[in-house]
């Protein structure tokens, strides 16, 4: 529905995370769809999905991208996770304060030359218009070991030769953002909004007949595992991880899972490490967040695993990557867990984990969100391609989908989220400048591989 279609009467979301949910928010707001019923389906039983990028207790909210329009955009996030009302985004915890360390260690796997260097200048210039929530003063260019040491605080194994600490930062806790969102959700809906959870869609349904010129159908809803049909004039598919099993995306879109681990802490250890920074090792993607309530979480941002599946899409079988739930991480994920642990804090050697499981990220080739409608089907709208960075958004995001579906976001948006046709053939990763570990991981066959202390080859059944 561009500026100059009819606004459409029935919407049909599928997905109630970051993308799903805030867009509905978005859209039942806007007086132009006043007369529009939004009906929203998720698989899960309880929103948002465990498995899904948009759960779990922590997300970094990063302004340092090499990517203007992103560090202005997450700016713009900011601005609203920083007013701490309990009726704002920043209030009751979801946002809490903590300075950012980003290092970088030239050489390593994974490392991407110039990155952290265009990031932070960009940063700067930011800071010096004044115009967001921090300022020059915030930010102090790490040049060597004894800088990036004393930046680290209790962090005691902090090493690395060159970084910069943003001491104007903070994480949120996607969990209670999610929570935060039902609630807007709930009080824009005045009856106009259905959400249908345990409910998930087994293929998108097409009109491919009357009215159409040819290899142009029109999508008209989604069946669902049950049986039943849902009819909409415009299906918004924002399915995170899930979305490329129900669109054939190519390597435009792939669910990887992402690396997560953490550790219990007691009261005494949790008070040591008080007032950490944020650390994200840019070179190999290993980020850790400051230990709170006796948790200490750490994760790698990187390539991520693929679970080859085959789907029927479209009518034609596809092997697509799917997410899978409720598994621990492979070995290999769990040893790269304990290098950085260990790395970081030396005296934590022979702690376990007490959890380690993987977070799925809808991952584009170049880690911009897919927000478009679909070039061959009418009635059909994208908003996915989270690539790891859709929580920090939040506050702004439901929006710039709404303008987009309008046909008014902003043009440097509109370019670099639109549906590309000047891709790679194959994904290869996603080449964000951020990402660490090795590429092209299959979750099958690293999950087969078994750590074996008698030395004798095994495999997991
Ligand atoms: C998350 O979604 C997947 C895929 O639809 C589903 O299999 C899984 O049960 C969901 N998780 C929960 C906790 O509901
Ligand atoms: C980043 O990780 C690499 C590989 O483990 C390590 O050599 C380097 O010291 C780390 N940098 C920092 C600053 O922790
Ligand atoms: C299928 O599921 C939907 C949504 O959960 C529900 O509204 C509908 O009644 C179900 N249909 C059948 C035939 O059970």
């Amino acid at each position: 529905m561009r500026s100059n279609k009819p606004t459409p009467g029935e919407i049909l979301i599928i997905g109630g995370g970051v993308f799903g949910i805030s867009t509905a928010v978005a859209l039942l707001e806007r007086p132009r769809f006043s007369n529009t019923r939004i009906t929203i389906v998720d698989a899960s039983s309880e929103l948002p999905n465990q498995s899904a990028a948009s759960w779990d207790t922590s997300r970094m909210l990063r302004a340092d991208y090499a990517e203007k329009a992103y560090t202005k955009l997450v700016s713009e996030a900011r601005q609203q996770w920083t007013i701490l009302d309990s009726n704002a985004w920043g209030g009751e915890s979801r946002y809490c304060e903590a300075p950012l360390l980003l290092t970088a260690q030239p050489g390593v796997l994974g490392h991407v030359d110039g990155y952290l260097e265009e990031s932070l200048t960009n940063l700067k210039k930011l800071a010096e218009t004044r115009e967001f929530a921090f300022t020059p003063e915030d930010i102090e260019e790490l040049g060597d070991k004894d800088a990036l040491k004393r930046a680290s605080g209790p962090i005691p194994g902090a090493s690395g030769n060159s970084g910069y600490i943003n001491r104007n930062c903070g994480w949120v806790d996607a969990r209670k953002c999610l929570h935060f969102l039902y609630q807007k959700l709930k009080q824009a809906a005045k009856g106009r909004c259905e959400i249908h959870r345990s409910t998930t869609v087994r293929k998108l349904l097409y009109d491919g007949l009357a009215g159409f010129t040819i290899n142009q159908a029109r999508c008209i809803g989604a069946e669902l595992m049950n049986g039943s049909h849902i009819q909409a004039d415009l299906t918004i598919l924002a399915a995170g991880a899930w979305s490329p099993s129900l669109v054939d995306m190519g390597p435009r879109a792939v669910a990887t899972g992402q690396t997560l681990g953490y550790l219990a802490l007691t009261e005494e250890e949790q008070s040591s490490v008080n007032n950490m920074p944020i650390y994200f090792n840019m070179s190999t993607g290993m980020f850790m967040f400051p230990a709170h309530t006796r948790e200490l979480k750490l994760g790698r941002h990187g390539f991520g695993y693929q679970n080859p599946t085959p789907v029927i899409l479209e009518g034609k079988r596809k092997l697509v990557s799917t997410p899978i739930s409720h598994l621990p991480v492979p070995t290999e994920a769990e040893d790269a867990l304990k290098e950085f642990l260990v790395e970081l804090f030396p005296h934590w050697r022979h702690k376990e984990f007490s959890k380690t499981k993987l977070c799925w990220y809808c991952d584009t080739p170049s880690g911009d969100f897919l927000i478009d409608y679909h070039p061959e089907y009418e009635g059909l709208f994208l908003a996915t391609g989270d690539s790891g960075h859709g929580v920090k958004v939040l506050p702004v995001i439901g929006q710039k989908i709404a303008d987009s579906i309008e046909g008014k976001l902003d043009h440097t948006l509109q370019e670099l989220w639109r549906w590309k046709e000047d891709i790679p053939s194959v994904f290869q990763g996603t080449s964000d400048g951020t990402r660490g570990g090795r590429r092209g991981m299959v979750f099958q066959e690293e999950w087969q591989r078994v750590r074996d202390p008698t030395g004798v080859a095994r495999e997991r059944l």
